[in-house]
This record gives C-alpha cells, sequence and structure tokens, in this order.
C-alpha cells in the first residue's frame, strides 16, 4: 500500500512547538513579527501570502502584508524594503515572487538584509548552505527545508539515497540539491534540457518535480520496482483552473512506495519551515 506524505501530522506536531516557542519569546519581550511584500494581485501569490499570514498568526506571530500595486515604482518599493531592514521591531521579511517584469531587474537576493531574509535568498544564507557551515546562524530556503523535514519526520533516511529533482530555480532545485548533498544524498538535477530525463528518474530513489507543469510525471518516469519516493512541488491549475501537482497522482499512486499529495504536502511544509526562520530569526533578539 503507496504511503501518502500528508504534511498535516508533521504540521500539528510542529505547530505546537512553534506555539510554545511563540509564548516564550513574548514572555521575554520579543514578539515574532513577518512582513510581507506583495506586488500585484497573481492570484497563487495572493492565496500564498494569505496562508502564510494565517499560520503566523496561528502560532502566536505578528505578520503584515504590503499590498503594493503592480504599477509601483522601483525607488518607492526599494524604499519600503529599507524602512523594514531598519525596523527592530521586524524579524523577517519576504518578497512575494514573481515580481512584474519592471521589478524583474532587481537583484532580488541582496534586497532584504541577510538577519532578516527568512526566505534564504540572501548570498550569505546561500553562502552557508553551499559550504554546509554555520546554518544554525542562517536561513534554508523554505520549500527545500520543509521537504527535508517531511522525509525526516516519516522517518526515510536521506544519507546514500540517489536522489533526482527535476527542476532547477533559485527557489527550489538548486537550493535543494545542496542540502541534499549535505545530507549525503547523491543529487541529479535536471531540467528542460537533460538527455534521457526518463531514464534518470527511473533509477533514482527519491524523485523531486518542481517544474510547474501540470501532471507531467505520470508512469513513463518511474521504475517498476514500485520502491520510489516521489516528491510533488507543483502547485498548477488544470485545464478547468483546479489546482493540480507536477505528478499525475492518479497514474502514479499506486506504482510508488511513497507520494506526497497536492494540495496538503509540500505547500503546507514551506509555510511551517517559513515560520521556524521566522522564530529563529526572533530567537536572536532575545537578551540573554
Ligand atoms: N513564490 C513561490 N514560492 C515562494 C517562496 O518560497 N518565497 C517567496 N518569496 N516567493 C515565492
Amino acid at each position: 500500500m503507496t504511503q501518502i506524505l500528508s504534511a498535516a501530522p508533521v504540521r500539528k506536531k510542529i505547530t505546537k512547538d512553534l506555539k510554545s516557542e511563540c509564548v516564550y519569546l513574548k514572555e521575554n519581550g520579543v514578539v515574532p513579527y513577518l512582513k510581507v511584500l506583495l506586488v500585484g494581485n497573481n492570484p497563487s501569490s495572493v492565496i500564498y501570502t494569505n496562508s502564510k499570514k494565517k499560520y503566523c498568526e496561528k502560532i502566536g506571530a505578528k505578520c503584515d502584508i504590503i499590498s503594493l500595486n503592480e504599477n509601483v515604482h522601483a525607488k518607492q518599493f526599494l524604499d519600503i524594503i529599507e524602512n523594514i531592514n531598519n525596523d527592530s521591531d521586524v524579524h523577517g521579511c519576504i518578497i512575494q515572487l514573481p515580481l512584474p517584469p519592471h521589478l524583474a531587474h532587481l537583484d532580488i537576493g541582496k534586497l532584504v538584509s541577510s538577519q532578516k531574509d527568512i526566505d534564504g535568498f540572501h548570498p550569505e544564507n546561500l553562502y552557508a548552505l553551499m559550504s554546509n557551515r554555520d546554518l544554525e546562524n542562517h536561513f534554508i530556503s523554505c520549500t527545500p527545508k520543509g521537504i527535508v523535514s517531511l522525509l525526516t519526520e516519516y522517518g526515510f533516511q536521506i544519507a546514500g539515497k540517489k536522489v533526482t529533482i527535476i527542476g532547477r530555480s533559485m527557489i527550489v532545485g538548486k537550493p535543494l540539491a545542496c542540502l541534499f548533498t549535505n545530507l549525503d544524498a547523491t543529487v541529479t538535477l535536471c531540467h528542460s534540457k537533460t538527455h534521457d530525463l526518463h531514464e534518470i528518474s527511473k533509477s533514482c530513489d527519491i524523485l523531486v518535480s518542481a517544474v510547474g507543469i501540470p501532471n507531467l510525471i505520470d508512469e513513463s518516469f518511474l521504475s517498476d520496482k514500485k520502491n520510489q519516493i516521489v516528491i510533488d512541488v507543483g502547485m498548477n491549475s488544470d485545464s478547468s483552473g483546479n489546482l493540480c501537482g507536477d505528478v499525475d497522482f492518479e497514474k502514479v499512486k499506486d506504482l510508488v512506495y511513497a507520494i506526497t499529495p497536492v494540495p496538503g504536502g509540500v505547500g503546507p511544509m514551506t509555510i511551517i519551515s517559513l515560520m521556524q526562520n521566522l522564530l529563529q530569526a526572533s530567537k536572536k533578539r532575545l537578551s540573554l
């Protein structure tokens, strides 16, 4: 019987810990505070940012979504970030991606200060991840961190495993490849120009799809041994506008050892990781 790797039980357990940590921080004068910058009204981004705020408040932290007009001037956008960087009440700041084309030239990873960059996009945070050093004092990107937490909480070993990641984005594919490598997995990072993608996918232990193509992954990507773990990072709309992953769940679910659902798999784990990072940032303000 295929194991469905739902985030729900993990979320229940971690939420309890996050709530207690929040109480402790508040008792010691620190109210964890996240600011989310949202430019325009991309429907997916609106849903994600609202989910982040809701979960933030559930654990007892504070969250403001700063909604900016689609056509906001770069100067105004940068001034807002600078004010957040200088505001000692704020512990974490994220810029919801994607940004509209007129802001796409900005070097997004360098805008939020490294101490508040709980998305883990800043060069200092990425360097810590790449070098596998001092990670307690840096932030690991949320989706990769959430995927590893999910696998670990379900008791899967990562060391020694062959991992295939499809998708080389800065948010998921590249940092996830680093994180799995740090954990002693052997990683193949694939993309649109990869030759033999099917063969590489079939021969791995853990297959991660983060490409954003609805139902791309079907039985042709899988080993016939039914021994693989499939992680679906996709949050796509199908032709009827319904949320669906990169993996054709119905076709694949009986052909693998374990699989994450969409929704209810990687998505909630990303938000949990964001809150873990927020509390990590907030703890730095405790005067011990
Ligand atoms: N858009 C999609 N995923 C993410 C994420 O993890 N962080 C930010 N800032 N934007 C996103």
